[in-house]
């Protein structure tokens, strides 16, 4: 009798010690603010390019200390500006939306968004962004490529920012995409021309030639003139033969 009264105090005692433990160890826990996300990262699958399209995350406060989210920062500017820093008290939540703009893109475009907050277990953050813009060039045809001025979807990226812009601002929006290696095309689709030498009187002739009328051996260089079907009036190409014309030569 003595002897299982001693041993059911000793099992209580157990028990309370562990769920003290437990207890503790929870308050532990939550005696904090602790940040629970819904997702990391967002794929939004294959769009048309040109459409602009919005995601969100939801950010929740499970802790018992209030959550400061800080130093939220992008590579495209594309966040609610009022989420610069952002306070949620414990058990409520906060919806980022993030937007992506497609205009101009093509293939994979990915976004990053950082953030740092007060719950120790994540000073630093991240969440990332994905969407496939559909590539208008794969399986181009010969017929597919003669519609770059008149296609609308084309025009978006091969015509509308030339439009009203002379010299090297006409260069930059119809032309380096295809005679410039740069950050948006890697491909070098036509000569590096602002590296070429055009002193030459005949040579600068065969320039306006082509700029003009197109390439008489390579579908992918169109005849710029209006009179050809082109979107450039006489004068704007004559602004980029003096463009190319004035630069230094290396
Ligand atoms: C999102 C902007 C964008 C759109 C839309 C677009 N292009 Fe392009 N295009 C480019 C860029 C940038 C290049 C330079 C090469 C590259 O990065 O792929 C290029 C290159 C090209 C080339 C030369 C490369 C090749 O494959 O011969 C052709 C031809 C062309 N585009 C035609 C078209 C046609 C036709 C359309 C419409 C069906 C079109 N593009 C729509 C941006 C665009
Ligand atoms: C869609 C791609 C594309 C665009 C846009 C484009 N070009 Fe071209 N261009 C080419 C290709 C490809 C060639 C090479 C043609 C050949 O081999 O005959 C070329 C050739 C040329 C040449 C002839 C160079 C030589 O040495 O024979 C000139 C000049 C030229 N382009 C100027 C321009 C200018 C100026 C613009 C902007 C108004 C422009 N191109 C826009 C693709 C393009």
């Amino acid at each position: 009798m003595k002897f299982e009264k001693k041993s059911v105090a000793i099992a209580l005692g157990l028990i309370f010690l562990v769920i003290g433990g437990l207890l503790v160890y929870f308050l532990q826990q939550k005696m904090r603010p602790v940040l629970k996300l819904d997702a990391t990262s967002r794929d939004l699958g294959q769009v048309e390019e040109g459409k602009d399209l919005a995601a969100s995350f939801l950010f929740s406060n499970e802790g018992f200390k209030p959550l400061e989210i800080f130093d939220v920062k992008t590579d495209c500017g594309c966040t609610d500006l009022s989420w610069k820093s952002v306070r949620i008290e414990p058990g409520k939540s906060s919806k980022l939306t993030v937007r992506i703009d497609t205009a101009m893109k093509q293939g994979l475009v990915t976004k990053q968004i950082r953030f740092a907050s007060n719950d120790p277990d994540m000073s630093f953050g991240s969440l990332n962004m994905q969407v496939e813009v559909e590539n208008l060039h794969e399986n181009l045809t010969v017929g597919g490529r003669a519609k770059i001025f008149s296609d609308e979807k084309c025009a978006h990226c091969h015509v509308d920012m030339g439009v009203g812009a002379f010299g090297k601002e006409l260069y930059d929006a119809d032309c380096a995409m295809c005679h410039r290696p740069g950050k948006e095309s890697k491909i070098l689709v036509g000569p590096e021309l602002e590296k070429g030498d055009f002193s030459d009187a005949d040579y600068l002739k065969h320039v306006r030639q082509v700029i003009s009328f197109g390439s008489k051996t390579h579908k992918s260089m169109p005849g710029f003139l209006d009179a050809a079907g082109g979107p450039l009036a006489k004068e704007q190409v004559e602004s980029l033969v003096d463009y190319l014309k004035g630069l230094k030569k290396p």
